[in-house]
């Protein structure tokens, strides 16, 4: 590979000084991050950074019995798992608002430990794509009884897109919408090569996503507020949920799509905002996941998850500067110290109470 600096000295001193200079830069941001998150969000106020209005549940994972990716010992044919999965809307505490949903899945049933886990949302892009980016995606939210995001989505139209494309509002059930994981991970397989892997899941039977808006020209996507007259309660995917696993359960699809890695890559196979054509790089079936119980407020509120929990050779992939677009992943890795902040806010101040049904809407903090 061509370096990309003149082979003198000062051409060596000072390449290497900025790639360091940008790594400090960045190792600095993420425990920054973390730790702010931690002492002045999670901590206070027994919050996660998002997502904390969710249910979880219980089930299986079952590696499809003919593979047609390249084999890999964790994914071998017919491996099953006990699963653990959660269900989520971001940010709010209130699933009628117009809000993003999740799945995070672990491949065992506990509340944190795990060999394999994903967190992913609904939309194939993402709102922000770096550490800078999702830094000032942070500064901006400016959230004010469920409108937000005006000055970053005035400033940034392509997080404005994906938001748009991402909010699920008018979804009937979790279990019928979409999940990506947008993010690439490492995927180094039994041969020894290596490739990006994205992840998603879908409902095994092919239903038709929900909530699905076709006229975003015409959405304000910054008012995420209940819409008027809005009859569907706070608790209202929630509830459904219980009410389809009790009675039937659920089971998704989980699956893989691999690009092939090079010396010198395109920094922007990286970017979570560009989606990896499908014709080139399928999505290949990865597992069957089947859903059987759902897990109480408490339980689904101790139940977390994390980029670290995962093979080494499925990992997250390195990042050099907080404008390299890995370096997303680099926060999060970083961010666990959000997460035992919270849990252990819960054994200081107490659990926090469950959604309660009534009619104050439109927030995302508890006490309100
Ligand atoms: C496109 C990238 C991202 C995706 C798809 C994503 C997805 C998610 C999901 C689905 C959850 C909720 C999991 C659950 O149900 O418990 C979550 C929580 C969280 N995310 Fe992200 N996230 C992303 C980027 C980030 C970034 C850049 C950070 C920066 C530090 C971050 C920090 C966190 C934290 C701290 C939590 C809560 C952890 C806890 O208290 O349990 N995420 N994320």
């Amino acid at each position: 590979m061509k370096k990309p600096y003149k082979k003198t000295f000062p051409g060596v001193f000072v390449y290497w000084t900025r790639r360091i200079g940008d790594y400090l830069l960045l190792w600095v941001l993420a425990r920054l991050l973390g730790l702010s998150l931690a002492l002045f969000l999670s901590f206070p106020f027994r919050k996660r950074m998002s997502h904390d209005n969710g249910i979880a549940a219980t089930g299986k994972l079952r590696i499809v019995s003919q593979p047609d990716f390249p084999a890999h010992a964790f994914f071998a044919p017919g491996r099953e798992f006990p699963l653990r999965i959660r269900h989520g809307s971001a940010t709010f505490l209130d699933d009628a608002m117009n809000c993003i949903r999740s799945m995070a899945i672990k491949l065992d049933d506990t509340r944190f430990e795990s060999p394999f886990d994903l967190e992913m949302n609904t939309g194939e892009t993402s709102l922000f794509w770096s550490a800078a980016s999702f830094m000032k995606f942070a500064r901006l939210r400016g959230e004010k009884y469920g409108v937000e995001y005006r000055d970053y989505n005035r400033q940034y139209p392509d997080g404005l897109e994906a938001s748009k494309r991402a909010g699920r509002r008018h979804a009937t059930s979790f279990s019928n919408l979409h999940y990506y994981c947008k993010t690439p991970f490492l995927f180094e397989g039994d041969d020894g090569l290596k490739r990006y892997a994205k992840y998603r899941v879908i409902p095994a039977d092919g239903t038709p996503q929900s909530g699905v808006e076709e006229e975003l020209c015409s959405w304000d996507q910054c008012n995420q507020r209940v819409l008027p007259f809005e009859t569907r309660g706070r608790n209202f995917l929630k509830y459904e949920y219980e009410d389809r696993i009790q009675k039937n359960g659920a089971c998704y699809l989980l699956q893989i799509q691999l690009h092939p890695a090079s010396e010198d890559e395109d920094p922007e196979v990286f970017n979570n905002m560009v989606v990896w054509d499908e014709d080139v790089y399928p999505w290949k079936d990865l597992a069957i996941m089947t859903i059987d119980q759902t897990l109480d407020w408490e339980e689904s509120t101790l139940t977390a998850f994390s980029v670290n929990n995962m093979p080494d050779t499925l990992g997250v992939l390195p990042a050099r500067s907080i404008y390299d677009y890995n370096s997303l992943n680099y926060l999060r890795a970083h961010a666990e110290i959000a997460r035992k902040a919270r849990l252990l806010s819960y054994k200081v101040f107490g659990m926090v109470p469950p959604i309660p049904d009534n009619k104050n809407r439109n927030i995302s903090d508890w006490g309100k």
